[in-house]
């Protein structure tokens, strides 16, 4: 069931579980995740960023997002990733995402408040939420590319200012992740600052965003949660199952032309992935039958 972002993310859940928001990219990865969330009787949010966009096209992949979620009885809400766009923003606004995440912190903490403000006035009026973001991300996804000079921890003090001038529904910050593939093949070593999690929790009551999550220890997950996380973000360990699985199930079946048995195996392989998560934040039964 398509539901907006607001009835899943309510101020009684935050230090309790969090929401795992699932980048997807096509109709298989959608397919995965639904199937996962639907199986396991548990709310999810599906997210895709500015460069899923340009590759599927706006409203095709919102039109299988929405789609799918409109097929099952659990709760989905969907959400456009790390905009960079804002005229993009304001498109999937109107066609129907219920969040955007407007991604201005690679500009100047002045640029990304005026931006994040213009953001969330028009998403207020067309009743959508806003995740903005304060401090910069290391990794590299999509189009988001932050280098480990680059990198920034969020500061509190920023976040709380950041927060009070834009009012934005979620917070997005930088708290010791990495983006991307780099962090499991081993390039860099995340961690999560929780200190620097509740420290922000305890000043600005807004539900805060875990990005780069892919891959984090699931004690780390556990106690970045009760630090005041509501939202995880996970691309990559779906990707890795994607990939992974699409290259066996080429090679297991090396005579097979038909799309539909070459995809059956990838589709289990995401929902698999996503089931994982789903159980590591927490979720799993929360919807009463
Ligand atoms: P991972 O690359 O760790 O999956 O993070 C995804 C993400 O934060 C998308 O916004």
């Amino acid at each position: 069931m398509l539901v907006h972002i607001k009835d899943l993310v309510i101020p009684d859940m935050v230090g309790k579980f969090a929401y795992p928001a699932f980048n997807t990219q096509n109709l298989e990865t959608t397919m995965g995740i639904i199937q996962a969330a639907d199986g396991l009787n548990t709310p999810v949010i599906i997210e895709v960023s500015e460069g899923a966009v340009k590759y599927a096209g706006l409203t095709t992949i919102y039109e299988i997002m929405a789609t799918l979620a409109d097929s099952v009885k659990v709760p989905v809400a969907l959400h456009m990733d790390h905009g960079k766009d804002m005229e993009q923003l304001r498109r999937g606004i109107e066609l129907g995402f219920s969040s955007v995440m407007i991604d201005h912190s690679g500009l100047s903490t002045e640029e990304n408040i005026r931006d994040t403000k213009a953001m969330v006035e028009f998403a207020h009026s067309h009743g959508a939420w806003v995740q903005g973001e304060i401090g910069k991300i290391r990794g590299s996804e999509d189009w988001v590319n932050v280098s480990d000079s680059e990198a920034l921890l969020t500061d509190p003090d920023e976040a709380e200012q950041f927060y009070r001038a834009t009012g934005v529904d979620t917070l997005a910050g930088s708290f010791g992740t990495v983006h991307g593939i780099i962090k499991i093949r081993g390039g860099v070593t995340p961690h999560v600052d929780v200190a620097r999690i509740n420290a922000i929790h305890q000043r600005i009551k807004v539900p805060l965003v875990l990005h780069g999550a892919s891959g984090v220890d699931e004690n780390v997950i556990h106690a970045a949660i009760e630090a005041g996380i509501a939202i995880i973000n996970i691309d990559t360990e779906l990707r890795l199952a994607y990939g992974e699985s699409l290259r066996k199930s080429l090679a297991d079946q090396p005579e097979e032309v038909d799309p539909r048995y070459i995809m059956k195996p990838v589709i289990e392989a995401v929902k698999k992935a996503a089931e994982r998560k789903l159980l590591q934040f927490g979720t799993k039964n929360l919807i009463k039958q």
